[in-house]
């Protein structure tokens, strides 16, 4: 199958607020006019929705790596970059899986995740880095640069690599698990660990791309955006093009939901969709500014905090993209909540338990479709959809602490062990004989 570039349509940049179209982006991603974000539209799009499905099919038989990959795939519905400059590690591509235990414990009967942990450097941030990596290596850039919890990072310093460029990440120092700081090192990142939390990282990045020639790939760029978009995509395309009447992210800095909005809404546009499902949006509690500004303020505006949860890759307590969210969950419908820590630890061990598993950020999604079916928003017989964000191994450190009862050590012991002690597996230790091991297994048959 050729690489039939999608040179007909136009992509464009757009600010989201003043509606202003400037014919390139600054280097901070941000309007020159009014400050805020950037977004892209594309006019000229004129498909025909079941060729345009039956081409993306197709590319799944192809050799041609670009068609393998689960971005470029869809590459029609993205701004166009040159071939040559295509950074692929065949990202997306991500199963969806039943969650049968998952679907009892929440109340709903058809409970399905797509696991975006599945990609090559293990979270949804391929999709979107693929995509800027590449925009970035198109205009040259030697270096590119991005603040993060740990997964973007992981995932640019992968994309750099491979593209030869070279990488700068700014991490909050102590608050990123180890195995996405190690990811980093190991692509070769200059990893600086900054005495500050993320969005003291933001803070000195913005400042420090406005000095030196670093291309930012935080999803401030809309091409993260656009790359992010094929999740949703591909999804439709697992569903046979029948939406699901729920879609649940979990929201720390916003681009993910943005992004996935996005597409749906476009998807919707284009016909390759009759319908549009609800997204819905969940934020720890402890870093829950945008679950406050829908909540108290009807969205009004973003009063940010300091944020605080053990899900370290959503503790954000400023989040970049909230009017692209906002915008997102007014558009399908959807509800924004807030979960505990405990729901988010019980949540993440019930998602392993269906021999699954992610990390702690991604279980949120879980734990808030539990509230939104006692609040009634979702209902037993519809259709959910949980975007699962990052793998089980990327914190290894909560799950086990999880499992030995030390994770919420400072949780108020009562609800602690209500939802989460059932959940435990703590490793056992034996002496080396025989009896031993078949007494615990003995014991284990009687409690199952
Ligand atoms: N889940 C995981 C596993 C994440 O790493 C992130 C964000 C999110 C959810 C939230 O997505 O920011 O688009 O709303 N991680 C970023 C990082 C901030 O630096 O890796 P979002």
């Amino acid at each position: 199958m050729s690489i039939a570039q999608n040179t007909e349509t136009t992509a464009k940049l757009r600010c989201i607020a003043c509606g202003s179209t400037p014919d390139s982006a600054a280097q901070d991603f941000r309007c020159t006019a009014c400050g805020d974000l950037l977004e892209f539209f594309f006019s000229g799009w004129t498909f025909d929705p079941a060729a345009l499905k039956a081409l993306w099919l197709s590319r799944r038989a192809s050799c041609n790596l670009l068609d393998q990959s689960g971005v470029w795939r869809f590459r029609e519905l993205l701004p166009h970059i040159s071939e040559e400059h295509a950074i692929t590690l065949g990202e997306g591509n991500t199963p969806l899986y039943h969650l049968p235990l998952c679907a009892r414990a929440a109340g709903v009967e058809n409970l399905r995740a797509k696991h975006q942990g599945m990609n090559p450097t293990a979270s949804f941030k391929d999709t979107g880095m693929t995509f800027a990596a590449s925009s970035a290596h198109e205009r040259n850039f030697r270096w590119v640069a991005c603040a993060s919890t740990g997964n973007t990072s992981a995932s640019m310093a992968a994309y750099a690599a491979r593209g030869n460029m070279h990488s700068l990440v700014l991490i909050p120092e102590g608050k990123i698990s180890w195995g996405k700081l190690s990811q980093a090192l190991d692509y070769g990142a200059l990893t600086c660990q900054l005495r500050t939390d993320f969005d003291g990282c933001v803070r000195i990045l913005n400042d420090l791309v406005r000095q030196k020639p670093v291309c930012l790939l935080n999803s401030v760029n809309p091409y993260r955006i656009e790359g992010q978009k094929t999740a949703a995509i591909e999804l439709m395309e697992q569903l046979a093009w029948e939406p699901p009447d729920h879609i649940i992210v979990p929201g720390g800095n916003l681009g993910n939901s943005s992004a996935i909005g996005k597409a749906l809404l476009e998807m919707r546009d284009l016909k390759l969709i009759s319908r549009l499902p609800k997204l819905s949006i969940i934020q720890a509690q402890g870093a829950n500014p945008f679950y406050r500004s829908v909540r108290e303020f009807g969205g009004k505006k973003l009063e940010p905090m300091t944020a605080d949860t053990l899900a370290t890759a959503i503790r954000i307590g400023n989040p970049a993209s909230w009017k692209k969210a906002l915008r997102v969950l007014q558009a399908t419908g959807g509800e924004v909540e807030q979960v505990t820590e405990v729901e988010i630890a019980a949540a993440k061990a019930e998602i392993g338990a269906d021999g699954i598993g992610c990390e702690p950020a991604s279980a949120v999604t879980l734990a808030g479709l539990k509230k939104l079916r006692q609040s009634g928003f979702v209902k037993a017989g519809e259709s959910v959809v949980l975007i699962l964000t990052g793998h089980l191994l990327k914190d290894p450190d909560f799950t086990i602490k999880f499992h030995r009862g030390e994770l919420l050590a400072e949780t108020p012991a009562e609800t602690a062990s209500a939802q989460a002690k059932s959940l435990q597996r703590a490793p056992v230790v034996l002496d080396a004989n025989l009896g031993a091991v078949i007494a615990a297994l003995d014991a284990a048959e009687r409690n199952s």
